[in-house]
């Protein structure tokens, strides 16, 4: 692209669609023009003129005259069709859907190649810590052995708050709904599955490896009690859900959890919607980057970022991704993923009968009153899947 005035297709003008707009119409230096914005509800009143708007995908795809396509809409299965339509006919894209990116990266990495198109999604993890561009170029020649990362705001917004002000989660979920930051369904945000895809999207950028949402274990804060604040406190710790990758020759280990974490870690003092991500590689030791990971401007300026990049015919190289494909090791469908490992955590269970479905290798403590009971145990990953996304289990667990 030159420097001649961009020409933008935007699906979606919801919490970070209007944080695109505002932050574009404050851009000193890229030119660029919001033509068509596609919506669904026809209700909904709208900050800008109704001419811009049109409740048909066709409007915006069929277009020849543009650009880009920016796609921020809120469902994940209709965001893969319109994205993978724009790619198809040979149109850049910037989206910031992390769950429609990681329940398809590997057709979405090959319609890139096919395509010869970029698609962008810096928004999509860390919000508006530039984190994705960091990996993939930054760190591309540095022995990167592991992430840990606090990537979902809503989570860390409520265990703060819980926190910092002895609230009860259930009260400051719903100011994290009001805020914007929370998902429509804000199940994804605290059973942990936001910040499983956006954990996935940094496998691929941190270490080659595309994993899929099913094969990576994710366990949330939505069973946390007061109780677990305290017991986290009186140690001087804090709870924080972090999505962890770890390298270790040819084998990855890759899990979202809540975590205890000390004071002297980095990752201790990121608070309320703020997100850090931890990366450590062999020369450039420990690194944290922290930021507002939700909300509309700063989501909102990751997007533009994006557009921007793509002025100067940016695209991810995927250089990590191609050596791992292209090398000596033939395994496919990431099965370089160990789950086959045990670590410690803090379990807190009403009944012990709960406990029976978990394969516990040795309880190191063990407390019950009338109020709380927990374990301090060692347990295999592979056991806590049964956990995944369950519903009806009130198990809270933490690795320690
Ligand atoms: N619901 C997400 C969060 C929004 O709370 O982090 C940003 O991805």
């Amino acid at each position: 692209m030159s420097e001649k005035e961009i020409s933008i297709g935007l699906f979606g003008f919801g919490c970070v669609g209007q944080g695109l707009y505002d932050v574009l119409n404050h851009s000193q230096s890229l030119k660029a023009n919001i033509t068509t914005i596609g919506v669904k509800d026809h209700s909904k009143p709208r900050k800008i003129d109704a001419s811009f708007f049109t409740f048909k995908k066709e409007d915006i795809l069929k277009r020849d005259d543009l650009d880009v396509i920016v796609e921020l809409i809120d469902d994940a299965e209709e965001a893969f069709r319109i994205v993978s339509t724009a790619m198809n006919n040979g149109v850049n894209v910037v989206t910031a859907n992390k769950k429609m990116l990681a329940e398809n990266f590997q057709k979405l990495y090959e319609l890139q190649e096919q395509n010869n198109v970029a698609l962008l999604y810096e928004g999509s993890a860390g919000g508006s810590i530039p984190i994705i561009r960091n990996l993939e170029e930054y760190y591309d020649n540095e022995l990167l052995s592991s992430f840990r990362g606090i990537l979902n705001g809503t989570c860390n917004y409520i265990l703060s708050r819980m926190e910092l002000e002895s609230k009860d989660y259930s009260e400051i979920l719903k100011d994290a709904q009001a805020s914007g930051f929370a998902e429509s369904n804000p199940w994804l945000d605290v059973a942990g599955f936001d910040t499983l895809y956006k954990t996935i999207l940094l496998t691929v950028h941190s270490f080659g490896l595309i994993l899929k949402p099913e094969q990576v274990l994710n366990l949330g804060i939505q069973n946390i009690t007061f109780d677990d604040i305290v017991y986290a406190r009186e140690k001087g710790l804090r709870i924080k859900l972090l999505g962890t990758g770890y390298k270790s020759g040819n084998e990855f280990r890759v899990y979202v959890m809540p975590h205890f974490v000390e004071k002297t870690d980095e990752l201790y003092n990121v608070i309320y919607e703020y997100n850090g991500v931890e990366v450590e590689g062999a020369f450039s030791c420990k690194q944290t980057f922290v930021g507002k990971g939700a909300g509309s401007h700063p989501t909102g300026s990751a997007v533009l970022s994006d557009i921007s990049a793509l002025t100067y015919n940016y695209k991810y190289a995927y250089k990590k991704l191609r050596k791992l494909l292209n090398g000596k090791d033939k395994r496919v469908n990431g099965e370089q993923l160990d789950n086959n490992f045990s670590l410690k955590v803090y379990i807190r269970f009403r009944e012990k009968e709960e406990l029976k479905q978990l394969e516990i290798l040795n309880i190191e403590e063990e407390y019950r009153s009338a109020r709380t009971n927990y374990i301090v145990a060692t347990v295999t990953l592979k056991s806590l899947f049964c956990l995944k996304g369950n519903k009806e289990s009130k198990l809270f667990v933490c690795a320690v």
